[in-house]
């Protein structure tokens, strides 16, 4: 009860610092986010002071309810109504034409603004008693890889956020997908919690292909998602082979696999990755910062199979491995 009332407490405190125009760390379901005032330029600008990240990069808006679409864009298709109501609250943004009242700082000048209401009660409950949108990337310095817990964001941040509201870890554990509703044709711009199975089962099929500007989709600059650690991606088949040529540089090197190879040499740090595929999401970034607690200079990943969330890990450990393509890695 105690505990209760002090979360309470708290986000009735971090409402109130997000109507003074600073910021405040919150958990999603995906990853944690560091919010501000989405109506308010000058809270927003101060998210890319604390994340280092260039000013055209757009934001999303999390707002409490599918209703409240209607506040922030227009032209609202009829698909994205479908889709809020299938998958919101959850792990999707949808991309949509923008108001003319969304700050520019929110969206880099686009005329689109993404939109998302998160599915974690912290996060659900700081929205209704703010009452408005919360413009929210990541709670990660730029490139860098995503916070999945209050310690996390401590790490990253620091000084920078007014408080940090701790929900514990994230249950999905990577970003929400987003879908780009704004053109003729649908398209997936991220993988994520929801699957293109999953979106095609309410709207029919979509776009997967990403825009030939590296900069028009999430994740598209080089080294994002990142640990510090080299990432080498691997196959079952031949890790060994990647091992013996990283042994070789006298490196720190772990691997991060769902089983122990025989003949792993000794000097090689075991990250146990699960063998269910929808615990992969929640595990990846925690194993990601373990490798960088432990020091690691290579980390070796045997890559899981494409179903299901698989396919968004695969994604994300492509990006960390500055991979643009599946064809890379053997
Ligand atoms: O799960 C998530 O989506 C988390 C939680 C906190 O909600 N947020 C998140 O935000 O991952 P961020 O900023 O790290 O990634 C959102 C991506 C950005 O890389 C940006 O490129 C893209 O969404 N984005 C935002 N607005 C957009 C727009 N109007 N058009 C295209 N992409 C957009
Ligand atoms: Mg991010």
């Amino acid at each position: 009860m105690k505990e209760q009332s002090t979360m309470l407490e708290a986000i009735t405190h971090a409402a109130n610092i997000l109507h003074s125009g600073k910021l405040v760390a919150f958990p999603t379901e995906t990853v944690y986010g560091l919010g501000a005032d989405a109506r308010n330029p000058q809270a927003v600008k101060r998210i890319f002071t604390a994340k280092g990240r260039p000013p055209n990069h757009p934001l999303i808006v999390h707002i409490a309810t599918a209703q409240q679409m209607n506040k922030w864009a227009q032209n609202i298709p009829d698909v994205a109504w479908k889709l809020a109501h299938a998958f919101w609250p959850g792990p999707l943004t949808l991309i949509l034409p923008r108001l003319s009242t969304v700050p520019d700082a929110v969206t880099g000048g686009l005329d689109t603004v993404a939109l998302r209401v998160p599915d974690h009660p912290v996060a659900l409950a700081l929205l209704s008693a703010f009452g408005s949108g919360i413009a929210a990337p990541s709670a990660n310095r730029y490139g860098r890889v995503s916070p999945t817990c209050a310690e996390d964001v401590r790490e990253e941040l620091k000084e920078s956020v007014d408080i940090i509201l701790d929900g514990g870890r994230c249950p999905v554990g990577i970003e929400s997908t987003i879908v780009d509703l704004s053109t003729k044709t649908p398209r997936i711009l991220r993988p994520g919690g929801i699957t293109l199975q999953m979106l095609e089962s309410v709207m029919g099929s979509l776009e997967t292909t990403l825009p030939s500007k590296p900069t028009q989709y999430p994740g598209g600059t080089p080294s994002h998602y990142a640990p510090k650690a080299r990432v080498v991606l691997a196959s079952p088949d031949n890790v060994l082979r990647h091992i013996e040529k990283w042994q070789q540089c006298e490196k720190k090197i772990g691997l991060l696999a769902t089983f122990l190879p025989d003949a792993l040499p000794k000097s090689i740090i075991w990250l146990p990755f699960s063998q269910e595929i929808e615990k992969q999401g929640y595990e990846l970034y925690h194993s990601l910062r373990e490798a960088d607690h432990l020091d690691l200079k290579i980390l070796i990943v045997i890559m899981p199979e494409d179903v299901g969330i698989g396919h968004a890990v695969r994604d994300r450990l492509f990006r960390a491995a500055n991979l643009n393509d599946t064809l890379k890695y053997n």
